[in-house]
Order: structure tokens, then C-alpha cells, then sequence
């Protein structure tokens, strides 16, 4: 690192704080959501009903918590890598005021019912219009710090970012293209399956560009970093990241399997689906052994517990993905629990992981003292594990008991249960084991936070990290 750059960590800081924020108000809105469906007599108000509190958290967690543990990385990372300073502060202080104006305009107009209908999309066109100049703000500040670099090489990380800034806005235009007919209601351009073929291509894309490649730049920018040793194999990152970024973006129509999507796309995304294997599993293999190598210190060190069980987890929901994307396996676990099972692999486990490791990277060093209690590291990460285990289990019986009822036929032919609350009070005790696997996680976060607020209290006593190497005294 080169001393004379001076780096702007005030506004990592701000990001930071909003990880922890907006995680503990996205998965409080998943707990009401997940008590919401076992107790129906929860949706006693219509703007804290099922229906509206659900995209509060889809869009909270995914754009608030996840985004925010983004930006918090770029504006951290990009400029260490290549050894410039940002190019503005002020941009990046008017994206973060206009971000999070967006959040609470998010969830005010979601609460109050205003919604375009297409889910990870449902805000009205004023927010859309708010997140492009934000999305702008920040693409300009990336690619002018970048050109003003004095760092040659460009690590992979530095590529997935630039992956995710460029993709996500061709995405997030076109989907949301428009038209308004008064300040809250607009229709979109396109009708029917064309509309449904472009939503689906933004919702496949948007987990591949915003809780993927931002993901991976993460993983890629914190584990070395933190275990001080380098990746296992610069080629298989480039290799990975060039197949990914091509194979994901036709695997949307996997979202539409026997619906009026003609046949042939929905082959195209079975296949590339499929395909999908190969370079998500080059990524986690990549990062696996790069962990092997301070194997021993896994033991003892919380964030690498975190990375390695996010990556297990990366790993697993990119196999379930391809299969459930097979149309026999999709016909069983399409509109069920199955599919909720899924999500939360990737977004419990893969997604929350890194983020976790994001904050206990950036805290000490950001705030100059350090961790408070590494216990409390290590009690948040087994807390959290179990949580995902219970949340994840559950909806995988759940989600099949779910499909296979759907299609039990008894001698005569006849649905076996034709009743679909028959069904739903079946699955009452899975989900009641979610939600308190909810709890569970949540609790574990609440604990990342408190062991965070100690430590911002001991801010500039200085920092001395652990040597993780294999050999290093611990
Ligand atoms: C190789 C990678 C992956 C493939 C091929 C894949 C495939 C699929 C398939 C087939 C579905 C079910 C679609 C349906 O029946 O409606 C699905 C749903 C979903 N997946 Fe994945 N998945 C992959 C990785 C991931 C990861 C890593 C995450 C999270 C970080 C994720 C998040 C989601 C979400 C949020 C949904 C639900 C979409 C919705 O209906 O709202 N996926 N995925
Ligand atoms: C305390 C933790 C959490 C709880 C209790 C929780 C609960 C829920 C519930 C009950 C639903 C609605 C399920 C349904 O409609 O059948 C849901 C949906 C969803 N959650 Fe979570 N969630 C949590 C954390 C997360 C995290 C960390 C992520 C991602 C980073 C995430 C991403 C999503 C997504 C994308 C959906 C929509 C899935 C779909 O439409 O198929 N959740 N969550």
C-alpha cells in the first residue's frame, strides 16, 4: 500500500454502519413476514400486511443490506487496488444521502401499497429515476477513479465490480422502462410473455450481478487481504469470471418453465443453467484452496469460519440451482418451499457470509482498534449457522413434502389432497422451524452488531491484526 495516497475511509465508514442498519431492519421485516404465514391473524393492518412487509425485505435485504456491504467494498478496495485516491468524495457522499433516501422512499411507498408488480422491480418510476442518477453517481466516481490509477494491473476484483456497475444498470433500465400515469402508478412498455421474458432476465440477473460478481469481488478483495496470502490461481479467477458474466446472462427463462415463454428459450435457459455449474464451481474451488492454505487458523478465526461456510454454501446453491432448473425437478419444486430453501442457501449463507466477513475486516481497521471480542465473532458465526440450518432444512421438507402433495393422486385418479389449506396446515411446523431459525439468525446478527458498537467505542487505540499465515505464531 502506498503511504502518500490518502484514502477516503470516512465514507466506508458511513456504508458500513448502513450493513448493520439496514441488515437488522430487512431481516426483522423476514421474521414478521415468516410469522405472517403460520399466523395469518398477524396481517392486522393493510401496511403490515403480507404482501407489503414481503418486498420490504426481498428489497431491503438485497439492495439495503447487500448493497450497502457493495459500496461499503468499492469505495474501500477499488482505490487500494489501484493505488489512487477516489476521485470524488463529494460524489460519493451525494450517493450515499441519495441511497438512502431511496430506502426510505422504498419502503414508505411499499407499505402504503405502491408497487409496479414485478418482483425485486416493484418500485414506482420517481425511485427508479432516484436510483438511476445514484447508480450513475457512482459508476462515474468507479471509472474515473480507475482511469486515474496508478496500479497497471487490474485485480479480478476490481473486474467483478465493473461487471456488476456496467450490467446492473442496462438491466435496471431496460426492465423498468415505463410509462407514468400519475406520480405513483406507471405501466410497463412491454405486455405479456415479452414482459415476463424481460422481467425474468432482470430478476435471474439481478441475484447474478447484485448478490453474485459483487460477492465474489468481495470474497476475492477480503480473503487474501486478511489471510495476508495470495489466491490460488490468478488464471482460474479471470477464467471463472469471464464464463460467468457470459453464461449467466441467458439462464433468465429458467424462471419461466411451462409458462407461455416459447419452448425453445426455455431450453436455452435449462442449458445454460446448467452450464452454470462449471464457473460457479471454478469460484468456489478457487476460493477453497486458497483457504487451505491457513487451514490451521480457521480454528481460531471467526471470519474465516464465516468465508469458508459462506463458500459452502456458494457451492451448493449453484448445483441446486442448475437441477432445480431442470424441468421435471422444476415441475416439483416451482411455487414451493423448495424454492425458498434455495434463496436462503445463497442468501443466508453465501450472501450474509461475506458481508459478515466484510464487517469484521473493515471495523478494525476503519475504526483504528481492535475487535472487541472475538468471542463474540465466533459466538455470532455459530449462532447464525444454526439459524441457516434450521431456516434452510426446514423449507427443503417443506418445500417437497409441499410439490409432492400437490400431486398426489389417490387409485381413482383424484387429487389426493384437493383441499390447498389441507396442504398449507400441513406445512405449519417447517415453517414455524424457519421462523425461529429467523430468530435464531437475527439474534446472531444483533450480536455482530453489539460486539461492533464496543469496538467503535475503543476507536483509535490502535489496530494489530493476527498473523493467519500457516507457521505464524497465532
Ligand atoms: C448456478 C447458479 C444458479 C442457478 C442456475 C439458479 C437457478 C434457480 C432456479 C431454477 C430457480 C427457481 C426458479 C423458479 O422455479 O421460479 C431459482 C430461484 C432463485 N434463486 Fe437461484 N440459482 C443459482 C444460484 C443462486 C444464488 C447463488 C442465489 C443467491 C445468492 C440465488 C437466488 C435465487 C433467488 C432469489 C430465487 C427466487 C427467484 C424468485 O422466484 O423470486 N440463486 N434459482
Ligand atoms: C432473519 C432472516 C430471514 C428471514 C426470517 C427471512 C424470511 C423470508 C420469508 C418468510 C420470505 C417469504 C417466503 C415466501 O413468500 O414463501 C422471504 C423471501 C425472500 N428472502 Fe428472506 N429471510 C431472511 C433473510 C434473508 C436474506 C439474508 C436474504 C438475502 C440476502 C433473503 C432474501 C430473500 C428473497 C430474495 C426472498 C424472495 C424469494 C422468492 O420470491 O422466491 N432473506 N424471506
Amino acid at each position: 500500500m502506498n503511504d502518500k495516497i490518502e484514502y477516503d475511509n470516512q465514507i466506508v465508514r458511513m456504508f458500513v454502519i448502513c450493513i448493520l442498519l439496514w441488515g437488522v431492519v430487512a431481516m426483522l421485516m423476514g421474521i414478521i413476514v415468516a410469522f405472517q404465514m403460520i399466523f395469518p391473524s398477524w396481517n392486522f393492518h393493510p401496511w403490515l400486511s403480507f404482501g407489503r412487509l414481503r418486498p420490504i425485505h426481498t428489497n431491503g435485504i438485497i439492495f439495503g443490506f447487500t448493497g450497502s456491504a457493495i459500496f461499503a467494498t468499492i469505495y474501500y478496495s477499488v482505490p487500494r487496488l489501484l493505488k489512487t485516491p477516489l476521485w470524488s468524495s463529494s460524489m460519493a457522499r451525494v450517493h450515499f444521502w441519495l441511497y438512502n433516501l431511496t430506502i426510505v422512499l422504498a419502503a414508505l411507498s411499499l407499505m402504503a401499497g405502491y408497487t409496479q408488480s414485478k418482483e425485486y422491480a416493484e418500485l414506482e418510476w420517481p425511485i427508479d429515476i432516484l436510483v438511476v442518477v445514484w447508480w450513475l453517481l457512482l459508476a462515474i466516481n468507479f471509472f474515473m477513479t480507475m482511469k486515474n490509477r496508478t496500479e497497471k494491473h487490474i485485480y479480478v476484483a476490481v473486474w467483478f465490480f465493473v461487471a456488476t456497475i456496467i450490467t446492473v444498470a442496462v438491466l435496471y433500465l431496460v426492465n423498468n422502462l415505463a410509462i407514468p400515469v400519475g406520480l405513483t402508478k406507471s405501466y410497463s412498455i412491454y405486455s405479456g410473455v415479452v414482459d415476463a421474458n424481460i422481467h425474468w432476465w432482470y430478476g435471474h440477473n439481478a441475484v447474478a450481478f447484485f448478490l453474485t460478481t459483487p460477492l465474489l469481488a468481495m470474497m476475492y478483495y477480503y480473503l487474501p487481504k486478511h489471510t495476508r496470502l495470495p489466491i490460488f490461481s490468478h488464471r482460474i479467477s479471470i477464467v471463472h469470471f469471464w464464463s460467468l458474466i457470459f453464461i449467466y446472462i441467458w439462464a433468465g427463462p429458467h424462471h419461466l418453465l411451462y409458462s407461455p415463454t416459447p419452448n425453445w428459450l426455455q431450453t436455452v435457459g435449462m442449458l445454460f443453467s446448467l452450464m452454470l455449474i462449471a464457473p460457479s464451481w471454478g469460484g468456489m474451488l478457487n476460493g477453497f484452496l486458497t483457504l487451505t492454505q491457513a487451514k490451521e487458523k480457521i480454528k481460531t478465526d471467526a471470519t474465516l469460519k464465516f468465508i469458508l461456510v459462506s463458500l459452502t454454501f456458494y457451492g451448493m446453491s449453484t448445483l441446486e440451482g442448475p437441477i432445480m432448473a431442470i424441468r421435471e425437478v422444476n415441475s416439483l419444486s416451482h411455487f414451493t418451499d423448495w424454492t425458498i430453501a434455495h434463496v436462503h442457501a445463497g442468501g443466508l449463507g453465501w450472501v450474509h457470509g461475506i458481508c459478515a466477513a466484510a464487517v469484521y475486516y473493515l471495523v478494525p481497521r476503519l475504526w483504528n482498534t481492535n475487535l472487541h471480542s472475538e468471542k463474540l465473532a465466533e459466538t455470532h458465526f455459530w449462532v447464525s449457522t444454526v439459524g441457516i440450518l434450521l431456516y434452510v432444512v426446514s423449507m427443503w421438507v417443506s418445500g417437497v413434502a409441499e410439490g409432492l402433495m400437490w400431486r398426489a393422486v389417490d387409485a381413482s385418479g383424484s387429487l389426493q389432497y384437493p383441499s390447498w389449506v389441507e396442504i398449507v396446515n400441513e406445512l405449519f411446523p417447517y415453517r414455524l422451524v424457519r421462523a425461529l431459525g429467523g430468530v435464531l439468525f437475527l439474534s446472531g446478527f444483533v450480536i455482530m452488531v453489539v460486539n461492533i458498537i464496543k469496538t467503535t467505542k475503543t476507536a483509535g487505540s490502535g489496530f494489530n491484526p493476527v498473523d493467519l499465515r500457516e507457521g505464524s505464531k497465532a
